[in-house]
């Protein structure tokens, strides 16, 4: 007889818009793994509870999202050194022993699909705008892919310099939108403006025709971001699905001990979303 099905879910607030359902089950799927993969809306004081439940439940896994990605930092019993850094977990499991592991793979996730999509950072020029969870959670794995420069560029420069202290790594530097000088071969989005509808007040003259613009926001049409990006000579602009594919990917690896195929349910996704 078949034993209770293995059960996987993502924790946020809100969820009802995440992806990671769609992807896992696909995944899922792909891969003959049988499995099932929920969303859970999570009370935002709650966030402890709904894991000691979760795992007390005899479930396996957890993909978590905003705004718990530093609690589950702080819960997590085992972290991966990308996930230290990180100062966030999105990946949680129990080893044999009842250990609480976490791990951050949205570096990986990023370097992933910055790889499938043929863009080198070993040796680069990288602009990075933004100095929030989001662009401390990828620094360390992109560093790792050894980039001449990293330069984080921030609205509010003290949260770019903060940020530069932490990872104290000679090749990062911290500045203003004002103060961006030169050009890049790679310019990240990674700040929220897009979620205002507004776009970071950066000079135009760090973009030209071998300039790669990658935003880690996504949507069914061009993200602004990626719109100016192309508007000022940008040679190549990605958006951030690729990422999301990819950091489930990693997740579903950890997991499961099996990596999917990423571009075929980049490809339905993108479909889907069209
Ligand atoms: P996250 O965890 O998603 O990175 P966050 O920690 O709130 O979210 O950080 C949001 C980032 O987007 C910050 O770098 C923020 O700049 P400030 O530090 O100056 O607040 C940036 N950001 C948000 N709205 C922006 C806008 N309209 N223009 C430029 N940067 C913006």
């Amino acid at each position: 007889m078949a034993g209770p099905v293995d059960t996987y879910a993502v924790m946020g607030n809100p969820v009802a818009h995440s992806k990671s359902p769609v992807i896992h089950t696909l995944f899922a799927d792909q891969t003959d793994q049988n499995l099932r993969y929920s969303a859970q809306l999570v009370d935002i004081d709650g966030f402890k509870q709904a894991i000691d439940e979760f795992f007390g439940n005899g479930d396996l896994g957890l993909s978590i999202t905003l705004p718990f990605k530093e609690e589950a930092w702080q819960l997590a019993q085992k972290r991966t050194s990308r996930a230290e850094k990180a100062g966030a977990v999105n990946t949680l499991w129990q080893d044999e022993h009842g250990l609480l592991h976490g791990d951050n793979t949205d570096g990986p996730g990023l370097v992933a699909d910055l790889a499938n999509n043929r863009v080198t950072t070993k040796g680069a020029r990288v602009l990075i705008l933004g100095a929030g969870g989001a662009v401390r959670g990828v620094l360390e794995p992109l560093l790792a892919g050894q980039p001449v420069e990293v330069v984080i560029a921030n609205r509010t420069r003290s949260k770019a310099d903060t940020l530069v202290e932490y990872f104290g790594d000679n090749a990062i530097s911290a500045c203003g939108f004002d103060e961006i000088e030169g050009r890049f071969d790679l310019v990240i989005n990674g700040t929220a403006a897009s979620l205002q509808g507004e776009m970071p007040a950066i000079p135009g003259h760090i973009i030209d025709q071998d300039t790669c613009c990658y935003d880690m926001m996504y949507g069914a049409d061009e993200t602004l971001f990626n719109r100016w990006c192309r508007e000022q000579g940008a040679g190549k602009t990605i958006d951030g699905l690729g990422m999301l594919v990819e950091q489930a990917a990693e997740q579903f690896a950890i997991w499961r001990g099996v990596r999917p195929d990423t571009g075929q349910i980049l490809d339905l996704l993108r479909n889907e979303m069209a």
